[in-house]
């Protein structure tokens, strides 16, 4: 750490300056934190600031060099100051200057090596660089990201406003406080109380019967079943008695999903475009419209449920209702359980696991290992991302107001200081479920705002791949890249091709 001090003749001139101060380097603390610029306005003002290295670049080179040059003011290092009272260290790493600093591009292209390259640079699984225009701070390590999502929630905001609300609308995302709580209250009421959803996952599952014994596109195969067990769960849509109803309610989530990629931001990036925006937004109306007429023409009992545990004053809107419901039966929730029925599959497809396959099926916990290991190793979303409302210290680390954190799910399930081997697929290391600890596992979140639906997801996964392999024998047929991509949500780079030979009945 470095002791600044900046002089200016004029307040507003040295407001000025540490405003573009604040812009390229982090402000740990000030010599006189509560200073009322406003209040001296005739005065010469002295203020010394602590500010984070953008290690290991020296200090003098992260002035701007505007700063340094103002007449009317200075700036200059007076000293290190390793003995400072602020005994919390900084996260290393640059958040650099507006826009032209921005990694998010980076980021987009390839983020397991965007990444590795930072953390290998750094020699920390945590750093900070220039995200979606804000200084954000990147976790990777497992052990702080469980701290920071246990422990220091109440700090923090979601980080998915900016970018999700317009395409959604309000619901629990975009909500913190006492609002977010009977939100969660109603909503875990609500999907811990679907009674009937066994027999349409089913019912759906139950097509593996009719596959023919080619070789299918795995994801595809799976993101049709999940979309068709979403919609009928959360929209109590019949695939085959309401099949036009079906084809328009599918496109429509096709094309709000792709708003859902391509987010207006002030700079170009990969998979983004502005019409896509606009025709999810269109698409968005529609499907609410939809959502507004099934709610009055059907007596689903999820409906009922979802409506009478929203009744409370907080959220008694009919809108809010169906904003969630537009939540559950978007492309979004469907994809997710497709990308971990895939890589499930794809694990359990390997020569040396054809014995397991069957296995599987008739323990239950066995099962349970492999989903655990397959969500580690292959998370259906890269990472998640918070807004710091106050400052915290965890993990050693300062952590300052108005900077984003994204924790980097991927990562965290790879740190080796948490697992061994970690690049490696064990189900074995979850085997002894009491003893082992769980909590390093963040595919759904952890914490207070974590997911709602996980134990409904995991039903789903359990009851589909149990149905799958007691029906067939899956195979991988030779010379296929699996390679994998993350973004946007985890899935085989290339359509990789699955074999379904059907078992004869014993
Ligand atoms: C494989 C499927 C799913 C995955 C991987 C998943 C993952 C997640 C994650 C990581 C979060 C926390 C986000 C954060 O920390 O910023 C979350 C939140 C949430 N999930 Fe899921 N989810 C899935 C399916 C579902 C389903 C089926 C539902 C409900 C029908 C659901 C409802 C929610 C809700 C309501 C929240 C917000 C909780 C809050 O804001 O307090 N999710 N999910």
């Amino acid at each position: 750490m470095f002791l600044v001090e900046v002089v200016s003749e004029e307040a507003t001139d040295l407001h000025n300056e540490v405003d573009v101060l604040f812009e390229s380097v982090s402000v740990l603390s000030t010599s006189d934190m509560e200073t009322d610029f406003g209040a001296h306005s005739d005065v010469d003002v002295d203020v010394e600031l602590t500010i984070q290295s953008t290690w290991p670049t020296p200090v003098e080179s992260m002035i701007p060099s505007t700063l340094a040059t103002t007449a009317e003011s200075t700036i200059h290092v007076i000293t290190s100051l390793s003995h400072h009272k602020n005994t919390m260290a900084t996260v290393p790493g640059s958040i650099g200057l507006p826009l032209v600093s921005d990694k998010s591009y980076t980021f987009y292209k390839d983020p397991v090596k965007f990444a590795e390259q930072n953390f290998e640079y750094y020699r920390s699984r945590t750093f900070c660089a220039r995200f979606l225009n804000t200084p954000t701070i990147f976790i990777g390590s497992n052990a702080l990201l469980h701290e920071v999502l246990q422990e220091k929630q109440q700090y923090m905001e979601l980080g998915y406003k900016s970018f999700l609300e317009g395409i959604y609308g309000d619901n629990i995302l975009f909500t913190e406080g006492e609002v977010a709580e009977s939100l969660r209250q109603a909503l875990s009421f609500t999907l811990d109380h679907i009674e009937f959803y066994k027999d349409i996952v089913q019912r759906y599952g139950m097509n593996f019967m009719h596959i023919p014994v080619i070789p299918h596109c795995i994801y595809k195969l799976f993101k049709q079943i999940t979309t068709e067990i979403c919609l009928s769960l959360f929209l109590g849509l019949d695939f085959t008695q309401e099949r036009d109803a079906a084809e328009t309610i599918v496109s429509l989530t096709t094309e709000h999903w792709h708003g859902i990629i391509s987010f207006p931001v002030s700079f170009k990036l990969p998979m983004m475009s502005a019409s896509s925006y606009k025709k999810a937004l269109a698409a968005k109306v529609k499907l609410l419209e939809v959502i507004r007429v099934r709610r009055s023409d059907s007596k689903s009992s999820f409906f009922e449920k979802l409506h009478s545990a929203m009744s409370s004053e907080q959220i008694s809107d009919d809108r809010i209702v169906n904003n969630h419901l537009l939540l559950f039966t978007s492309a979004l929730v469907p994809k997710a359980i497709a990308s971990i029925l895939t890589s499930l599959t794809l694990e359990l497809g390997k020569e040396d696991k054809l014995q397991v396959q069957k296995e599987v099926c008739s323990n239950s916990h066995l099962l349970d290992t492999y989903i655990m290991e397959t969500v580690r190793l292959y998370p259906p979303f890269f990472a998640g991302r918070r807004i710091i409302k106050d400052k915290f210290d965890a993990g050693g680390y300062h952590f300052p107001e108005g900077y984003a954190v994204m924790y980097l799910t991927y990562a965290t399930h790879r740190d080796p200081a948490t697992f061994d081997r970690p690049d490696h697929f064990l189900p074995e290391r979850w085997k002894d479920g009491s003893a082992i600890d769980k909590s390093g596992l963040f595919s759904f979140g952890s914490g207070s705002r974590s997911c709602l639906g996980q134990t409904l997801v995991v039903d789903i996964i359990k009851i589909t791949t149990e149905i799958l392999f007691s029906q067939c024998r899956v195979t991988i047929p030779d010379r296929q890249n699996l390679s994998h991509k993350w973004l946007p949500v985890s899935r085989p780079k290339c359509d990789v091709q699955v074999k379904f030979d059907r078992r004869q009945p014993q």
